[in-house]
C-alpha cells in the first residue's frame, strides 16, 4: 500500500473522511501524540488497527469525539465526569465511561467501560468534524515503540501499512492523554498525562489516586487496571538507567557511569537537563530541556527515545524530575523506558 503524507487542508479532510467511512485507517495529529484512527463503530476497521500496530487484542482503544452529542449512543457518563469535561475538554483527558452495545467489544477489549476523549488539536477536530464519526485511535506507533510526536515518526512505523498520514507538525504536549477511571469508586488516574492529578483534584474537590504501577513495575499478583500498563512500552533497545539524588552528585555520577560503559566498548550517552549539557559534554548529552520546565521534557521525550535507537546506543543514563504535575507523566514514561532501573547518586 502506498502511504500518502498530506498537509491539513479541506481536500485532505475530505480524503480522510472517505477513508474512515470506508473502513480504512488514517493517522492524524493530536495535542498529545499522533493517533491511528478508524471508525469506532466498524468492527473490521477496528481490527485492522490492531493488525497495523501489532497490538495485543486485549489492550482497549480510546474513542475520539468532537462533540458531546456523540456521547449518548456510545456510553453512560459518570456524574463526576461532567465538571471535568467542562474544565478540560477539548484537551488531553480521557475518561472511562460505561460502554453501550453500539461500541464493538473489539474497541474495549471486552471491558464494560469505554475510554472517551475529545482532542483539542485543530487538525484532529477538523478531521473528526468532517467524518462526523466516533474515531477509535491508539497512538500511531508500532506496538512497543515510543508514541509518535511527528508525522516522520508515524511514517517510520506505518509506511506501507496505512493509506494516509495527516502532517500537523510536532505535537504540543508530547505524551499521551491522562486516563481517568471514575467508574469504580474513588477517582483513579490509570495513566498520567497532560491534565495533572492536581488539576483534576481541584475541579472534583477531592483526592485523586494514582494507580500503583505508574511509578513501579506491575507485581506478578496484580491485575492491571488499564491493560496497556501490562506491556513493556516506550522501550528503546538501549539499557536505560535513571540516576537520582542531589544535583551536585548526579552529574558526576552520570559522567562516571557513562564513561565506564564507554571504556567497556558499549556505545553510551546521557539524557540531561539543558543546564548540565556543558558539564557532560564528553558523554554525548541529549538535552531534555531546562530543569525548570518539565513540560519541555514531556514535549521532547519520545523524539529523544526514538533517536537513541537510530543512533545505536547500548547504555543510556538519564536524569529524573520530581513526579509532580506533568512530571508524574514524564517519570511514568521514562521509568518504563528504564524498566524502573534506578541508581541513587548520594
Ligand atoms: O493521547 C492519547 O491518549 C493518544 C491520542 C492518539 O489520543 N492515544 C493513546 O492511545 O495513547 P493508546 O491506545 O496508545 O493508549 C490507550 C490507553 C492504554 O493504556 C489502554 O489500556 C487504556 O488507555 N484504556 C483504553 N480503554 C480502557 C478501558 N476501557 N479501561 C482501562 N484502560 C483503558
Ligand atoms: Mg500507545
Amino acid at each position: 500500500m502506498n502511504t500518502r503524507l498530506l498537509s491539513p487542508c479541506e481536500s485532505t479532510y475530505k480524503d480522510a473522511s472517505e477513508i474512515l467511512k470506508n473502513g480504512g485507517l488514517v493517522a492524524f495529529p493530536t495535542e498529545t501524540v499522533y493517533g491511528l484512527g478508524a471508525n469506532a463503530l466498524d468492527r473490521q476497521a477496528v481490527l485492522s488497527i490492531f493488525a497495523a500496530k501489532g497490538r495485543p487484542a486485549d489492550n482497549p482503544l480510546i474513542v475520539h469525539i468532537h462533540d458531546r452529542n456523540q456521547l449518548d449512543p456510545l456510553c453512560d457518563v459518570p456524574e463526576r465526569a461532567f465538571p471535568l469535561m467542562e474544565a478540560f475538554w477539548p484537551g488531553p483527558l480521557t475518561i472511562l465511561c460505561v460502554r453501550k452495545p453500539a461500541v464493538p467489544a473489539e474497541v474495549t477489549a471486552g471491558l464494560p467501560t469505554v475510554a472517551i476523549r475529545m482532542p483539542s488539536h485543530p487538525v484532529a477536530r477538523a478531521m473528526l468534524q468532517a467524518c462526523n464519526l466516533p474515531v477509535a485511535a491508539p497512538s500511531a506507533n508500532s506496538s512497543g515503540r515510543p508514541s509518535p510526536t511527528t508525522a516522520a515518526h508515524v511514517l517510520e512505523d506505518m509506511d506501507g501499512k496505512i493509506p494516509l498520514i495527516i502532517d500537523g507538525g510536532m505535537c504540543d504536549v508530547g505524551l499521551e492523554s491522562t486516563v481517568l477511571d471514575l467508574c469504580h469508586g474513588e477517582p483513579v488516574i490509570l495513566r498520567p498525562g497532560g491534565i495533572t492529578r492536581e488539576m483534576i483534584s481541584s475541579v472534583l474537590k477531592c483526592d485523586v489516586a494514582v494507580a500503583g504501577s505508574v511509578l513501579r513495575p506491575l507485581r506478578e499478583d496484580e491485575t492491571a487496571l488499564s491493560p496497556g500498563m501490562r506491556y513493556r512500552h516506550y522501550a528503546p533497545k538501549a539499557v536505560v538507567t535513571l540516576v537520582s539524588g542531589k544535583e551536585d552528585r548526579v552529574v558526576p555520577m552520570m559522567r562516571k557511569l557513562c564513561l565506564e560503559q564507554e571504556a567497556l566498548g558499549k556505545k553510551s550517552c546521557v539524557l540531561c537537563f539543558s543546564e548540565h549539557v556543558t558539564s557532560l559534554s564528553d558523554c554525548r548529552p541529549h538535552d531534555i530541556g531546562s530543569v525548570t520546565a518539565p513540560s519541555e521534557t514531556a514535549h521532547r521525550l519520545f523524539d529523544i527515545l526514538r533517536s537513541l535507537d537510530d543512533e545505536g546506543f547500548e547504555m543510556v543514563f538519564s536524569e529524573v524530575i520530581p513526579p509532580e504535575g506533568i512530571g508524574l507523566a514524564v517519570m511514568n514514561r521514562l521509568g518504563r523506558a528504564a524498566s524502573f532501573r534506578c541508581v541513587q547518586a548520594d
